[in-house]
């Protein structure tokens, strides 16, 4: 496995492959990788010839009071993880690397950003997004791997993608939780033992509406009244939103009526987690 830091290296070792024929696949991180990120390098493993990590911890997704100098960081653990899984190339860029003096260039989305996450993140999925581009523009992936676990990201990547005409297939992998349940972050390490107990009602609230709608719960506001009521009998959460949304347009709707989004950001103490689940109808 090869690690690089510059992108004149990274699009080096990119050109090798891709003049051998070989197709590429491209799993983008900010590290301090777990068994999610874990299950992205294995779809991607699978189906590709080399599997590119990039490991870089956005700082233009990040609100100035957000998490960004405290968030975990340890390249040596997550080297360990891509070697387990295979993977062909580590792409760790500094900030200067990725942003340079003077830079001025940002993409948008219309609405998409605007709802769920976005209403409480103003300017993340600018940084998402602008982001991701870099990464695609750099790595040149033939297909690229996000989580289900942001609902939200993923959705809007596939629609840039198909937007801006990128020449990639976007992959989206299903949820990786822990034993009991919650869903596998890189933030669950802020939790206290008090605070990982309490973290819980994030997934017990997911399962519990996921069986509501699959027993025939249509009307969104009867499903949302029991989750959110079910949420706040933890002391230690406090909701930031819980909502029903159109899967693809992330624009709220009554009724279930064809394929949604039931997503949710829940603060438990200082740390936000989210979790959700998609229905088909
Ligand atoms: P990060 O939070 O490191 O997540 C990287 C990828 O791992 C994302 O596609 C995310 O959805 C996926 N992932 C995280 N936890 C998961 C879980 N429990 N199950 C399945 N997939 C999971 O998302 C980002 O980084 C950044 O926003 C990024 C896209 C890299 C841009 O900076």
């Amino acid at each position: 496995m090869k690690i690089v830091t510059t992108i004149q290296e990274a699009k080096e070792q990119i050109k090798e492959w891709k003049d051998q024929g070989l197709s590429v696949g491209l799993v983008p991180s900010m590290g301090y990788l777990h068994e999610g990120h874990a299950s992205l390098m294995k779809a991607a493993v699978s189906q590709m010839d080399k599997v590119a990590v990039s490991v870089f911890v956005n700082p233009t997704q990040f609100g100035p009071n957000e998490d960004y100098d405290s968030y975990p960081r340890d390249l040596d653990h997550d080297i360990a993880i891509c070697e387990e899984q295979g993977v062909d190339l580590i792409f760790h860029p500094s900030v200067e690397e990725m942003y340079g003096k003077n830079y001025n260039t940002y993409v948008t989305m219309e609405t998409l950003g605007d709802e769920l996450c976005g209403k409480s993140r103003p300017i993340h999925f600018r940084g998402v997004c602008t982001v991701v581009t870099k990464l695609f523009n750099i790595l040149t992936p033939d297909k690229a791997f996000f989580g289900q676990k942001d609902a939200q990201q993923l959705a809007i990547i596939k629609r840039m993608v198909k937007d801006l005409n990128m020449n990639l297939e976007v992959v989206g992998c299903p949820i990786i939780r822990e034993e009991d349940g919650l869903a596998k972050s890189s933030r669950n390490t802020y939790l206290s033992p008090e605070e990982r107990q309490a973290a819980l009602i994030l997934s017990k609230t997911i399962f519990m509406g996921q069986k509501m709608v699959e027993e025939g719960e249509r009307d969104v506001k009867t499903l949302l009244d029991a989750m959110k009521s079910n949420i706040e009998t933890e002391p230690l959460a406090r909701i930031d939103y819980v909502e029903v949304v159109d899967g693809e347009t992330m624009q709220k709707v009554d009724r279930i009526e064809e394929s949604v989004l039931v997503a949710m950001a829940v603060y438990i103490g200082n740390t936000r987690l989210i979790d959700n689940f998609m229905y088909e109808c």
